[in-house]
């Protein structure tokens, strides 16, 4: 058995990190600070709940995760360090450490963000999910709550895409083992809610639906109950009227109902941004 969060601080993880701080949470795992001793350096270390303890899927999913993780490199994807088990037989991962915020805690602290600033996170996230579409694999749980800044220098923070907690190998399958579709609701693309296959143009729909959120503060499908949620994702036109004129028809084809109306690759959406990008300055 291991500890709560709070009396895990200043355990040693696979003989090497030191638990110095929680960072994050999810509904899969506890994230902490730790300090590699190995390198000095800090990382971050990813660990799943007890609560999954003897749940084997989610052991599973946890080594898929690691799988995945390692076969991208890309500025805009948080780099997987190492992969292990705890001494508490809890697999772990050691990832690198992102030292700024969510953009769901941007929005949430922010409202919305300045239109030239959601296009570069937007742009950048694509930039990052292109690696990881090259490489053979989708997201499905694009969200704000899975994307990170790092800051840096420059006048716009590096964006950094985590999460392959619920990543797939393309043309594995559309759904889980259980039948269940995957995800946050609001962020999900209408071909997953109709159960059919899906492909790297249902991640750009999600990307569509956060540039929404950055620029607007809310995501274009909100609703009282999940049924009600599903339906607008397949019937209903995002209002653009509150999105600023330039992004419209941007938003309009990430956000199309039938994935042949989409962006074809990340590529292509992030490449219309930087087309806009200096008319939102
Ligand atoms: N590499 C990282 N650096 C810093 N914080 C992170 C990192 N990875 C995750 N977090 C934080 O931990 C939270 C949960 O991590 P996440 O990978 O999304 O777990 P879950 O699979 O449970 O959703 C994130 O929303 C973020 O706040
Ligand atoms: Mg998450």
């Amino acid at each position: 058995m291991s500890a709560q969060p709070a009396d895990r601080i200043g355990q040693v993880i696979g003989d090497r990190f030191r638990l110095d701080a929680l960072i994050g949470k999810g509904a899969m795992a506890h994230v902490y600070r730790a300090l590699d001793q190995k390198t000095s350096a800090y990382v971050a270390i990813k660990i799943l709940k007890l609560a999954f303890d003897g749940d084997p899927s989610a052991h599973q999913r946890f080594a898929r995760e690691a799988d995945v993780q390692e076969r991208v490199r890309h500025h805009n994807v948080a780099a997987l360090l190492e992969s292990g088990v705890t001494q508490f037989g809890e697999p772990f991962l050691a990832l690198e450490l992102l030292r700024g915020k969510t953009l769901r805690t941007v929005i949430r602290d922010e409202k919305c963000v300045h239109p030239l600033r959601a296009a570069s996170y937007a742009y950048q996230a694509l930039q990052g999910l292109g690696a990881v579409h090259d490489a053979g694999i989708l997201h499905r749980d694009l969200k704000p709550a899975n994307i990170m800044l790092e800051p840096s220098p420059g006048p716009i923070d590096r964006v950094v895409v985590i999460d392959f907690g619920f990543a797939t190998f393309e043309g594995s399958a559309k759904l889980t083992a259980q039948g269940a579709v995957v995800g946050s609701l609001r962020y999900i693309a209408p071909e997953r809610l109709r159960g059919e296959d899906i492909d790297h143009r249902s991640d750009v729909y999600s990307i569509g639906i956060i540039l929404y959120e950055l620029l607007t503060g809310a995501p274009p499908f909100v609703a009282a109950s999940d049924m009600d949620l599903v339906e607008m994702h397949l019937h209903d036109i995002p209002d653009l009227g509150p999105v600023p004129a330039q992004l419209n028809d941007i938003l309009q084809i990430a956000l199309a109902k039938d994935q042949d109306d989409r962006y074809s690759t990340a590529g292509e959406m992030a490449s219309a941004l930087e087309g806009v990008a200096h008319e939102l300055a």
